[in-house]
């Protein structure tokens, strides 16, 4: 199975001896993606929406086809509902910004958690430090998983706004989203979803979730840098005032005000990063392809087997919840530092992660300076994980 697909990404078509093991941080692109951006700039290269030319009016169709495409991969209400951003990061900071500084005040509570990644951390410490409100983190459990008790004590009627994780970027842990909201909700606080890491692996449906907003990045799932999506329910996206402004946002602009157009215009000011877009369509329709539930299974399998053979070592500790629910597995070994160990397997084309992994909370809990993160992407095989395990036991 995983021939087929490997065939279809050049880079481990053009590098034989790559060992890529570092998909939560960005996926390989497959030849379809790279295709479709290629062909846009190369036959079909205009502007969207300000011109009437033939060029300008497709590229424009193709930008809202990619809009229609997330709408059904998300299953969104309304194809209005589709926010196209840079990236996750931009995203998050567009809620805490458009819907933050008209919602939340001084004395209410914004509640997250220890195993955010910064991107879902900074921007409501930034906004709780301007309006006056209180951030509030619901803790770790020892199994490196969210404390679901603590994060019910957390919750109360102040409670304005829920962040939260679906999968942890260090830890792999899986956070039950569908209880999350509806507990939120019933406190009457809005809960938005940081998806990047999630949506590579599962399905994900948001009315069924019923949450407010979900946030995903393009380069996660296969697709392009620099394009990523925010989803969210219609009546708020309404409400907020827009986020950065500028040209394609407005309806009308006089010297004292300006007539902003309806949800998604009113948050994609500039010009597009239509190449990006039509990427994104490009790497769902790839990911519609795919056997998603059979690919994870077989990642989680060839996870859980190296996370064995680790396990008899005295010298490593894990740091996941076992057995694995998602395709990433960090540890520490006592032999060799993870920054040591990064660059020495780095002259075997091994790569992976190591670091705080832009999650410092998630590592006080973990109680280290440095972790060694492993991700596995739809490619990976069991010749990768045994280029790892081998070069990984000749250091120690
Ligand atoms: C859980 C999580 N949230 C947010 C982000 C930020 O994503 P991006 O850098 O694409 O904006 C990442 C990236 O690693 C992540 O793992």
């Amino acid at each position: 199975m995983e021939e087929d697909i490997r065939k279809q990404f050049p880079q481990l078509q053009i590098h034989q001896d790559l060992v890529y093991l570092d998909s939560a941080a960005t996926t390989l692109k497959p030849q379809s993606v790279i295709d479709s951006i290629s062909k846009f700039y190369t036959h079909g290269y205009a502007t969207t929406s300000r011109a009437v030319y033939s060029a300008s009016m497709k590229a424009t169709e193709k930008m809202e086809a990619s809009r229609m495409a997330v709408k059904e991969f998300l299953n969104a209400q309304k194809v209005e509902e589709i926010i196209f951003t840079q990236g996750t990061t931009h995203s998050i900071n567009m809620v805490a910004y458009a819907y933050g500084r008209k919602h939340i005040a001084k004395g209410d509570e914004i509640l997250i958690t220890e195993m955010e990644h910064h991107a879902n951390i900074l921007p409501w410490q930034q906004l709780c430090k301007e309006v006056g409100a209180t951030l509030k983190f619901a803790v770790i459990g020892d199994n490196f998983e969210l404390d679901m008790e603590d994060f019910k004590k957390k919750l109360s009627s102040k409670t304005k706004l829920v962040a939260i994780t679906q999968m942890s970027n260090i830890f792999g842990s899986i956070n039950p989203i569908k209880e999350i909201a509806k507990l939120a909700h019933s406190y009457g606080a809005v809960c938005l979803v940081d998806g990047a890491q999630s949506t590579a692996h599962f399905s994900i449906n948001v009315q069924e979730l019923d949450v407010d907003f979900f946030c995903f990045s393009g380069h996660k799932i296969y697709g392009p840098t620099g394009i990523g999506v925010l989803y969210g329910k219609y009546h708020l996206l309404e409400e907020m005032d827009p986020f950065v402004t500028g040209g394609d946002t407005v309806d009308k602009v006089t010297k004292s005000d300006s007539i902003y157009y309806s949800p998604p215009k009113k948050f994609e000011a500039g010009t597009p990063h239509i190449a990006g877009v039509i990427g994104l369509k490009a790497a769902i329709d790839f990911l519609k392809q795919q056997d998603r539930g059979k690919l994870l299974e077989k990642k989680l399998s060839l996870l859980n087997t190296l996370a064995n053979k680790l396990q008899s070592k005295n010298s490593i500790e894990l740091y996941n919840s076992f057995p694995l629910k998602t395709p990433i597995l960090t540890f520490y070994s006592k032999k060799i530092h993870p920054l040591d160990l990064a660059t020495l397997l780095d002259i075997k084309q091994i790569y992976f992660r190591t670091g705080k992994l832009c999650s410092h909370l998630s590592m006080y809990h973990a109680k280290r300076d440095s972790l060694i993160r492993l991700s596995l992407g739809m490619y990976n095989n069991q010749e990768d994980i045994d280029a790892f395990l081998n070069a990984f036991n000749a250091l120690l």
